[in-house]
């Protein structure tokens, strides 16, 4: 069975956002939902072919696989769509400007970090070039357009910053061929991002929450699970295990999955598999490995009693975890915030009030804390 067969079309959502595009309500939009919630599904599996449909040419960018350098992943999908040529042209002037550090003989003596910000800075400069490049090609064609950019928090952070005025300028006065939606995770972020008046794209998009998936998705997949088997799974199980998996389509799939493959443990065998699944996911295991003391102690206090990580309680609980003896500094605090806002772990909602933006790993934090 194709992955696709299990695919909850959402046709009147596409067409909803497609009809506010056409008739020019609107250019841009924004929208988001906590993680795993289908919106990557949506945009590709639906919106992206209704667009398609009607005469768009789809272009789009998951900006967080492409987090190191989210303007060349921009600017390459763009003249992928438009000008396949035009992407060739993208490659050559990538790599010279590596040559050109090497031949500068500054490679010998330099630090990796230096090297690699100089590098950032060439990509930089070579990104904002190309996307004036990628928009006269666009002028000189007639199609017209629908970029979806998806995990969008990523433009807001800083480093991005000098791209996403320069993408937001190349747009403006496009809005009658470029329509753009952009999608992401971070609430927090994207209110930022359109909402602050020193933002790059602010007032530009009208945010909204995205219509999370519900009955008619579980009465969908319980029908499948009929043609698919004898032991078909009644709705009220369904949606009972819905609700218990905080009504996460990912999670519901995987419950389903377990349920069909191990019919004879039931309903309930295959809810209560999923939910320890869940909450000991391995994949959370790692994450948290992978983290530094500092951060983890931090995320530690903030499950515990959404402790202001700057408190002077905070700090010194932190230097205690740290092994330090004494109380961490400012700065400390702050790189450790910053990196956990990066890793889209945590967002900050206002002063000394965090959320964590994947629910299901605060949920196996709190499960462990507890331990
Ligand atoms: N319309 C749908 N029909 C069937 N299953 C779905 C649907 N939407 C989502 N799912 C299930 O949920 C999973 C997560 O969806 P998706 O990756 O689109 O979430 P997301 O909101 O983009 O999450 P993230 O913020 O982590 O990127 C999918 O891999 C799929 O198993
Ligand atoms: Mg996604």
């Amino acid at each position: 069975m194709t992955r696709n067969h299990w695919h909850f079309s959402r046709p009147r959502l596409a067409q909803a956002y497609l009809g506010s595009f056409n008739l020019g309500l609107s250019s841009a939009r924004g929208l988001f939902a906590r993680r795993r919630m289908g919106k990557t599904e949506f945009l590709k599996q639906d919106f992206i072919p209704a667009a398609e449909a009607d005469g768009y040419v789809a272009i789009y960018a998951n900006l967080w696989e492409m987090r190191s350098e989210p303007a060349n992943a921009l600017v390459a999908a763009f003249f992928q769509a438009i000008e396949p040529k035009g992407f060739s042209k993208l490659l050559h002037k990538l790599k010279p400007s590596v040559k050109k550090i090497r031949a500068s003989g500054k490679i010998a003596g330099m630090a990796e970090a230096a090297l690699e910000t100089e590098l950032q800075d060439e990509h930089k400069l070579i990104a904002g070039s190309l996307l004036m490049d990628a928009m006269r090609a666009f002028d000189q064609s007639n199609i017209k357009i629908i970029m979806v950019i998806d995990e969008a928090q990523v433009l807001a952070q800083e480093s991005n910053v000098d791209f996403a005025h320069a993408l937001r300028a190349a747009l403006d006065i496009r809005k009658d061929r470029i329509k753009v939606l952009f999608a992401g995770s971070s609430e927090a972020t994207l209110r930022k991002m359109f909402g602050k008046p020193s933002e790059p794209f602010y007032n530009w998009a009208a945010l909204e929450p995205f219509d999370l998936l519900g009955q008619d998705f579980v009465e969908a997949m319980v029908e499948k699970v009929a043609s698919v088997t004898k032991f078909p799974l009644t709705l009220a199980d369904a949606l009972y295990a819905f609700d218990e998996l905080k009504r996460t389509p990912e999670f519901f799939r995987r419950y389903l999955d377990r349920y069909l493959t191990n019919p004879f443990d039931g309903a309930l065998g295959a809810l209560e598999y999923t939910k320890s699944h869940v909450f000991n996911d391995l994949s959370f295991q790692q994450q948290w490995q992978a983290m530094l003391p500092a951060d983890r102690a931090i995320l530690s206090l903030i499950i515990a009693d959404n402790a202001d990580p700057y408190g002077k309680d905070s700090k010194e609980k932190i230097g205690v975890a740290l092994g330090l003896g004494k109380a961490v500094a400012n700065n400390t605090i702050q790189n450790a915030l910053r990196r956990l806002s990066d890793q889209t772990i945590l967002t900050k909602i206002d002063r000394a009030n965090y959320q964590f933006e994947d629910e299901a790993f605060a949920d196996w934090l709190k499960h462990l804390s507890e331990t």
